[in-house]
């Protein structure tokens, strides 16, 4: 590395000075290696082969790469969320001690935008500061930090609009990103990951959204991790520290400003007038072999290719030279050197905080109240399915009519009775897509851990009851009313309560299937086969439990009377 070695840190702090002094989050990773074992005839194949670096407070460290080179099973590996089908090896240490970073520990924003989307920006942002802020906080504190945020992220001018829905035209993507960025910076968190925050964005939003994130982690000492995807010349200019990869190897981690000199050491200088970014992936990324082949006749070229050296290799051997030449150079050595003095120094070891500091029963009520304004405002999760539920009731209704109190109407009572409790419940399949949107929103919240999963259940419970009783209430009433089965209120209670149980029971059970199967057309046909094989199933084994209760009491009672008897 020569020259470039004494001046890397020079009018500035090193990295590990820059912990010692600042105490923040700093985190360190050595040999990190991530292995999806070979299933089926497939091989094992490495999705993360010995990494080394590290992430120190109030610097910005962007990993790139080409697409599926391993960006986001690093974040992933780094935040403890790796998929359970992947095994991870070496050591990730979040202030020289081996922690878990899954749960809250550390913030997150991946790279799919999941939002509510019948809520407006602002009203995104008021609850997850609800959900998350001490409760202990009052009214108007909350509300300026969620104007603070909004004004950082630049969302005022959007904060009143809804985020959009499949019926309703909402906010733009980029201003989703933003808004997802928004809900993670809300709690400051010492920690943050990012994952390709600026896909999707024109190059000032972009830097705009890069800028927010670098004077947040300067003015609070924070650290950022975050993959992007190939950033702009002045987008790359606020990254502090570049991790290169390429299929899982590390090309080069380092000081950003001093990559440049790497690949300049290594044979490949990146052209005066070249976007520095644009010419790291183009070195890794084997996909410009075909474009280099399509263009081979090109007279232009062919003049290049004897000054470009990038146009004598295939990007193959470009990569290896890179990977061979970085794994044994000074830049590699200044990172496990780094790595071993960031161990060393005696941080202030904080706990690891919480993803919420608001109290269960906080919690409860702000789940309780977006959940039921969500559902209210979607009118295919409940409304809807209402005017379905009744319209179904007049048909019934028709059919059944006045049916009597004859010996023939004990059948058509009955096949009546079976078409309310069985096709009706049924019908509640309907709200399954509503269902898989509401349970992705939970999955990542739960992940950043917000809240925990006995709140959202019975916040669910709660914001579904009013909906559900209105659904069976209107229902049984028409039906009933039309059919004239048996007069008296308690029997109408009973029919309704019924179907309110049993239209329960589905929605539990499509929820518990959107958990485990989050696709619309296999959790659809899931919960169907599981609904129609259950049906007679239950109904066998509670005439079965029918039958051995009588057999059981009718022994005891004529144990007890005979032995009273005697
Ligand atoms: N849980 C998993 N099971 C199977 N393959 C996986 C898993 N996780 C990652 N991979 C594979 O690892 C490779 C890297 O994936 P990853 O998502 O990290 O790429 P990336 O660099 O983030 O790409 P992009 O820029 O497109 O987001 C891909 O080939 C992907 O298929
Ligand atoms: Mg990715």
């Amino acid at each position: 590395m020569g020259e470039g070695n004494g001046t890397a840190w020079a009018g500035a702090l090193s990295p590990a000075a820059r912990y010692a002094e600042t105490g923040g989050a700093s985190l360190t990773w050595e040999n990190l290696t991530a292995v999806l074992p070979g299933s089926g005839g497939r091989p094992t194949k490495k999705l993360l082969q010995g990494l080394y670096g590290y992430a120190v407070p109030g610097r910005i460290v962007a990993i790139m790469g080409p697409s599926g080179s391993g960006k986001s099973t690093l974040l992933d590996s780094l935040s403890g969320r790796l998929a359970r089908n992947v095994l991870q090896t070496g050591k990730v240490l979040l202030n020289g001690k081996k922690r878990r970073l899954d749960f809250g520990a550390v913030a997150y924003v991946t790279q799919e935008n999941v939002l509510l989307g019948t809520l407006t920006v602002r009203e995104t942002v008021t609850y997850s500061a609800q959900l998350r802020l001490p409760s202990s906080m009052s009214k108007a504190e909350v509300r300026r930090v969620v104007d603070d945020t909004l004004d950082e992220m630049g969302l005022r001018e959007c904060a009143e609009r809804p985020i959009g829905t499949w019926h309703l035209r909402g906010i733009s993507g980029g201003e989703k990103k933003r808004l997802c960025i928004a809900l993670e910076i809300l709690t400051r968190p010492r920690l943050l990951f990012l994952d390709e925050p600026t896909s999707g964005l024109d190059s000032a939003s972009a830097f705009s959204v890069i800028e927010t994130l670098r004077t947040l982690a300067i003015d609070g000492g924070r650290t950022i991790v975050s993959s992007v995807h190939q950033p702009s010349s002045e987008v790359f200019a606020l990254f502090d520290d570049l991790c290169l990869l390429s299929s899982g190897e590390s090309v080069y981690f380092g000081d950003a400003k001093l990559a440049p000199q790497f690949f300049a050491e290594t044979g490949f200088p990146c052209p005066s007038r070249r976007n520095p970014s644009d010419h790291f992936l183009r070195c890794v990324n084997s996909d410009f072999d075909d474009v280099a082949t399509a263009l081979k006749g090109s007279m232009k070229l062919r003049a290049e290719a004897d000054l470009d050296p990038l146009l004598k290799y295939s990007t193959t051997e470009i990569r290896e030279r890179l990977v061979d030449k970085y794994r044994i150079s000074d830049y590699a050595m200044m990172v496990r050197n780094t790595i071993h003095e960031i161990s060393k120094i005696e941080g202030v070891m904080e706990e690891a905080v919480k993803g919420s500091q608001a109290t269960w029963c906080k919690q409860l009520r702000t789940l309780t109240k977006r959940s039921y304004i969500n559902m209210y405002r979607d009118f295919g999760y409940y409304r809807l399915r209402i005017i379905i539920y009744v319209l179904m009731a007049i048909c019934l209704g028709t059919i059944y009519y006045d049916v009597g109190n004859g010996y023939t109407a004990i059948q058509a009572r009955a096949s009546c009775g079976g078409f309310v409790s069985g096709f009706m419940t049924f019908m509640s399949i309907g709200g399954f897509p509503s269902f898989i949107e509401e349970m992705k929103v939970f999955s990542l919240e739960r992940q950043n851990g917000h809240y925990g999963v006995a709140a959202y259940i019975i916040s669910n419970f709660l914001s579904s009851m009013p909906f559900l009783l209105t659904m069976s209430w209107a229902s049984a009433s028409i039906t009933y009313w039309m059919v004239k089965f048996r007069p008296g209120f308690s029997y109408f209670a009973f029919f309704a309560l019924n179907l309110y149980g049993g239209v329960s029971v589905i929605e539990s059970l499509m929820m518990i299937i959107s958990a485990l199967v989050p696709n619309f057309l296999m959790g659809l046909i899931l919960g169907a086969g599981v609904i129609v094989i259950l049906q007679p199933i239950f109904s066998s084994s509670i005439y079965v439990f029918h039958h051995l209760a009588r057999a059981f009491w009718c022994l005891t009672g004529s144990m007890l009377a005979f032995c009273r008897g005697s």
